[in-house]
């Protein structure tokens, strides 16, 4: 049956996946709160759309970090992707680059940065863990920025891995044919097997928990490429973000992986828009399935979003020409929801065309 929404490959991925594999896709932390939070936030938006006005073009172009894309919805970083198909890294950055947009390269990929850079053009980013050993996180680095990656996007809500009880179960563990292929080289591109999750053990091993506000100052000092904040859900450490040099910020909660009961994306984004002034950029990721949720998202004051997951089970189901789909289809709704809303461009989207529940004290079935 013909596929209409980038949420119905969540489905195909589960009967096509190894379990393990699945599971640790699909997982948040501990009570999974905030994996649900993210979804149902967005249904508490409604829309205020304007009518009668010429929507018969409407464009979706924008500007990223001076980088021009076709549309403000971007591929988020996700590790591991030679799970879900052989090609992995490979097709989602050939689709990417299909569709006139960004992709984030995890670095716990399954392909090195510069495999990636070799499919072929195509405006990436380069998603940064800071390891305990500082030369392994500066040659890469360098290795990011040789490969042609524009941006660096540093997570920083990881100093240890969230509890996700279904690969403590599963024992999870990168199956042995594959390795983080960027670590290759340095001993570091295995997993060993664990009593629990053996991503975790990874993590708890080689992640430096130390990492602090100085980091993304001394990261300055090694790389000239402009670096995104991923993970900040605070106005205050909006602020420190800025402070610190950041070139963006990206209101993220890991898609639900780290700490549980941290409220939507979708929550948390005015108060860092509201924070930025507009000094830096800012970007979400987290729940995002539909056309209306990304013009949520900039009615809030999103320069732009990112998707995980939905890459993830497209690839699984259809590799590269899956993720061109969910790519394409998100693409339409989102140009559908812009017509429907009376909005011709990007910059005439407002906080006007929405209204949130916090907007107002009765509930939103008696505005
Ligand atoms: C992630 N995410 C992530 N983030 C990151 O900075 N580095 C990484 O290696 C990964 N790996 C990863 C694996 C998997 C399986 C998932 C689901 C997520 C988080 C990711 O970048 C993003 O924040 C969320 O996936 C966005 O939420 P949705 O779109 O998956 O709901």
């Amino acid at each position: 049956m013909e596929i209409t929404n980038i949420s119905e490959y969540e489905g195909i991925a589960k009967q096509k996946l190894p379990k393990m594999v699945f599971d640790y896709y699909a997982s948040g932390a501990e009570d999974q709160w905030t994996l649900q939070e993210n979804r149902n936030a967005f249904s508490r938006i409604l829309f205020r759309p304007r009518i009668l006005i010429d929507v018969s073009k409407i464009d979706m172009a924008t500007t990223v970090l001076g980088f021009k894309i076709s549309m403000p919805i971007m591929i988020a970083p996700t590790a591991m992707q030679k799970m879900a198909h052989p090609e992995g890294e490979y097709a989602t950055a050939r689709a990417a680059s299909a569709a006139g947009t960004i992709m984030t390269l995890s670095s716990w990929a399954t392909s090195s940065v510069e495999e990636v850079a070799s499919t072929g053009p195509g405006i990436r980013f380069f998603q940064l863990y800071v390891y305990r050993d500082r030369n392994v996180v500066a040659q890469l680095v360098r290795r990011a920025e040789r490969a042609g990656f524009k941006a660096i996007a540093l997570t920083v809500d990881t100093p240890r891995l969230g509890r996700r009880e279904a690969d403590i179960k599963n024992r999870f563990t990168l199956p042995p044919f594959l390795t983080l292929k960027n670590f290759e080289g340095l001993d570091l591109g295995k997993m060993d097997e664990a009593n629990d999750s053996g991503l975790a053990s990874y993590v708890a091993g080689q992640i430096d928990r130390t990492l602090s506000w100085k980091d993304v100052k001394w990261l300055q000092t090694i790389t000239k490429l402009p670096i995104l904040v991923k993970g900040v859900l605070t106005a205050e450490d909006a602020r420190l973000s800025i402070q610190a040099g950041a070139a963006g910020i990206i209101v993220s909660n890991h898609g639900a992986r780290q700490l549980d009961y941290v409220p939507a994306t979708i929550m948390a984004l005015e108060e860092v828009v509201k924070a930025a002034q507009g000094r830096v950029p800012v970007f979400l990721d987290g729940g995002v399935r539909r056309g209306t949720d990304v013009f949520k998202a900039l009615a809030l004051g999103a320069s732009g979003i990112f998707i995980g997951r939905p890459v993830l089970y497209s690839l699984a189901a259809e590799g590269e020409a899956g993720v061109r789909k969910v790519l394409q289809m998100l693409r339409d709704e989102f140009e559908l929801t812009m017509a429907l809303s009376g909005c011709r461009s990007l910059s005439e989207i407002t906080r006007n065309h929405i209204v949130a529940d916090w907007d107002r004290p009765q509930p939103l079935a008696r505005l």
